[in-house]
């Protein structure tokens, strides 16, 4: 046996373990990439309600009360945390209301829902001349938005900063007191 020969024993040996080691890091690296990879979490729109409103002809008042419920859902194997936002009403383009959104954690696979009531103030929206044109047909269009900016962690090393939003068309009925609503969600990378 020459100085630097391996006996047979140990080389079959280091060959399997090598081969081991190989394989998990495979094994790690498709989990990694694939099951475990941070995904986007959801937010969805999932009701508008009106909770309340009333109308004053002179001086001219209009509250309304929307109730919304957004849902987030969190596809991970890791949990989803987000910061503190705001979801804003807007009316043609003009900001009518906003309400807070708390910031939380969504665990693995796991969803919550927000719920929040936004009290429009229809007043101060009067000086758009499109208003009257609007009111007198009985239906006014506002738009909803709510964005979430977090961060999605798999095993404290996989993580992932994410934005999710969802938007709203709604149309709220003044006599018929009720409001529509088309939704949708989006992911921003
Ligand atoms: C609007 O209506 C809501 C719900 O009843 C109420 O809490 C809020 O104080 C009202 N706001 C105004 C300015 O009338
Ligand atoms: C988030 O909002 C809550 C309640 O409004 C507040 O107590 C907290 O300090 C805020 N957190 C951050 C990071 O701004
Ligand atoms: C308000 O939205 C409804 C539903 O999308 C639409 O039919 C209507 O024309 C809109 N009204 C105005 C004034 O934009």
């Amino acid at each position: 046996m020459g100085c630097c020969e391996i006996p047979r024993g140990l080389k079959i040996c280091l060959i399997a373990t090598a081969i081991l080691i190989a394989t998990l890091a495979v094994v790690v690296l498709v989990l990694s990439l694939t099951i475990l990879k941070p995904k986007q979490p959801k937010i969805n729109t999932k009701s508008v309600t009106l909770n309340y409103i009333k109308w004053i002809p002179f001086p001219f008042h209009l509250n309304v009360t929307l109730g919304i419920v957004v849902s987030v859902d969190n596809p991970n194997y890791g949990s989803f945390q987000f910061d503190n936002s705001t979801a804003y009403i807007s009316y043609r383009g003009t900001a009518a209301a906003d309400a807070p959104i708390e910031h939380d954690t969504i665990p693995a696979r796991g969803s919550h829902d927000i719920t929040m009531t936004v009290v429009v103030i229809v007043d101060s929206l009067t000086s758009n001349p499109s208003f009257w044109v609007d009111f007198t047909t009985g239906c006014l269009n506002f738009t909803s938005s709510a964005t979430l900016h977090g961060k999605a962690t798999v095993f404290k090393i996989l993580k992932k900063k994410v934005t999710t939003y969802t938007t709203c068309d709604l149309s709220v009925y003044i006599q018929e007191q009720n409001v529509a609503s088309v939704c949708k969600s989006n992911v921003k990378y």
